[in-house]
């Protein structure tokens, strides 16, 4: 089966190739973990290497946001916009679910018009501003996933963590089921140096990296590294040795202190 590249150096093959055509993808992290940053790159990705347009449906920047960022990686977003093959729109949780459910909506027309294969959405945390509950979010979520979906787009959503190192407990299996995989970004500290960490939670219908890998923003964009050594508690934001390397620690330690 195809799938569709991410266009993050590592992250396809974490996911074993890349996105399920037409599934939903969740990236949930803390402020400044990257998320927007990822979500431009499929976009951008996906129209210059695999030919497939995209639209960007943020809830909280101005367009003028995105295109500035992304002209900080090279990345020339009104220039695509110029072509036909990206549409970035500003809207409201609101009218977005609003015009989903009418045929021939402002989505609908959007992705028409260019041909859209993929959308990130940024972010969705801005629909829990417009529900009651735990179940009308996902309620709310879900039938916006959906929307998207008959459109035939594959799916990029962000969402904004609480905690800075963390995540909040709930957020895991709040949304993690109306999702075809999920994506968790962290700050870590170690030795009072603050790296970012990548762990795929989970993918729909495919097998995928469980470990956590070191993830970092360049000039060129997000890549994924290596994975941690030697580290656990990783996701917590604040680890300690693994039990091995303490005890490799101790050793070397007692093996030197022997030699003084
Ligand atoms: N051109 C660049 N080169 C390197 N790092 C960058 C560049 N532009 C932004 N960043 C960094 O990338 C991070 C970006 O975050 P962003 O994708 O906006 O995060 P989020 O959407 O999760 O809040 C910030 O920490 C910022 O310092
Ligand atoms: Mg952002």
């Amino acid at each position: 089966m195809t799938r569709i590249s991410t266009g993050v150096p590592g992250l396809d093959q974490m996911l074993k190739g890349g996105f399920f055509p037409q599934t939903a993808n969740l990236i949930e992290g803390a402020p400044g973990t990257g998320k927007t940053t990822l979500g431009m790159q499929f976009i951008h990705h996906g129209i210059t290497a695999c030919d497939e347009p995209g639209i960007i449906l943020t809830f909280e920047e101005f367009p003028r946001q995105y295109y500035h960022d992304a002209a900080g990686f090279g990345w020339d977003l009104p220039g695509l916009e110029a072509q036909n093959k990206l549409r970035v729109v500003m809207s409201s949780p609101e009218i977005s679910l609003n015009e989903l459910q009418r045929v021939g909506g402002m989505l609908e027309q959007h992705a028409a018009a260019i041909g859209a294969q993929r959308i990130l959405v940024d972010s969705i945390s801005h629909f829990e501003r417009i529900v009651a509950d735990r179940a009308a979010l996902r309620e709310a979520v879900f039938g916006f996933v959906n929307g998207l979906k008959r459109l035939g787009l594959t799916i990029l959503l962000t969402r904004e963590s609480g905690s800075l190192f963390g995540g909040d407990p709930n957020a895991a299996h709040e949304l993690a089921f109306l999702v075809d995989s999920y994506i968790l970004l962290r700050y870590v500290e170690i030795d009072s140096e603050m790296r970012k960490a990548l762990l795929v939670l989970k993918q729909r219908g495919s097998d995928h990296a469980r470990d956590i890998r070191q993830y970092e923003i360049t000039a060129q964009g997000a890549v994924v590294q290596a994975r941690f050594k030697g580290q656990h508690g990783l996701m917590s934001g604040s680890p300690t040795p693994s039990p091995a390397d303490a005890f490799g620690e101790a050793f070397g330690r007692t093996r030197a202190s022997r030699a003084e």
